[in-house]
């Protein structure tokens, strides 16, 4: 089904947005009017991903920025203030799995650092300075994606399980802060989705992920998309503090 102007006027960040899932959110938000800006690690693929935006009429800008930075966060919302003056919808897709198929005896707490500085220190800045951003306008819809590894916990990847859970809880609280604005704050616990994440996720690892979800297949990137653009829209009014599944048929609660 096309919503052909459903993000008309909406200004949009997506961060991940080079590819993976953001780039799906993105580019389906602006399919569907929206102003977008991706906020990305990755100079190269931001530049391509954008142009290639740019070139079926999608309005996009690219800004290089690495979510566990604050000074970059507070630049790059800085420069969408001053483009666009207000910020409508913020998608938190950035993330990064981590070492898997490692038991938390061997996992190097080095490791663990790392992948709790983009997973969750990066979802709290990103929440922190969104929420004061769209405060200015009383409205607003931010959307960060978890993952089914932080509802039920996969063994193996405890610094990805033990963040996406943190987000979890990141999400259910300061929603509740927002409750009585017009501003929401989601999540999105995907099962495993096809991209290019899990690339270097061991056989044995995907193989675990696969054998628990009873449609027996990988998400897509277009599956997540849908119901992204969904949970960000005007028309999702009533929720905040929820975290929506996408698992096929995984998750039970
Ligand atoms: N793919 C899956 O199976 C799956 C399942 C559940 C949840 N998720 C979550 O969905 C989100 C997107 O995953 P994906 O599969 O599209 O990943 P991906 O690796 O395909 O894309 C991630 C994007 O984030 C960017 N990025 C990484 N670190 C960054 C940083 N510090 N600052 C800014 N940008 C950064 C990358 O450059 C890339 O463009 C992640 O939060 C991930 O944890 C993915």
């Amino acid at each position: 089904m096309d919503y052909i102007d459903r993000f008309k006027n909406k200004i949009a960040v997506i961060t991940g947005g080079a590819e993976g899932i953001g780039k799906g959110i993105a580019l389906r938000l602006g399919r569907e009017g929206a102003t977008l800006a991706l906020f990305d690690i990755n100079n190269n693929l931001l530049a391509t991903t954008v142009a290639e935006m740019q070139k079926e009429g999608i309005t996009a800008r690219g800004f290089v920025v690495d979510i566990s930075n604050e000074e970059q966060i507070v630049a790059a919302l800085q420069e969408v203030d001053q483009a666009w003056g207000r910020l409508d919808i913020m998608v938190n897709a950035a993330g990064i799995v981590g070492p898997t198929n490692t038991k938390i005896v061997a996992f190097p707490t080095a490791a663990f650092d790392t992948v709790y500085a983009v997973n969750l220190k990066g979802a709290f800045l990103i929440t922190k300075y969104s929420l004061e951003m769209m405060s200015k306008t009383g409205k607003g819809r931010l959307l960060l994606i978890s993952s089914m590894a932080g509802k039920e916990g996969n063994p193996g990847m405890v610094g990805y399980t033990a963040t996406k859970a943190g987000v979890i809880g990141l999400i259910k609280g300061v929603a509740k802060e927002f409750a009585k604005t017009g501003i929401t704050v989601n999540g999105l616990a995907p099962a495993v989705i096809k991209t290019s994440m899990n690339d270097n996720t061991s056989a044995a690892q995907l193989e675990y992920m696969i054998g628990k979800i009873p449609m027996q297949r990988l998400g897509t990137i277009e599956e997540v998309a849908a119901i992204s653009a969904y949970i960000v829209s005007d028309e999702n009014s009533f929720s905040t503090g929820f975290i929506y599944d996408i698992s096929g048929g995984r998750a039970t609660y």
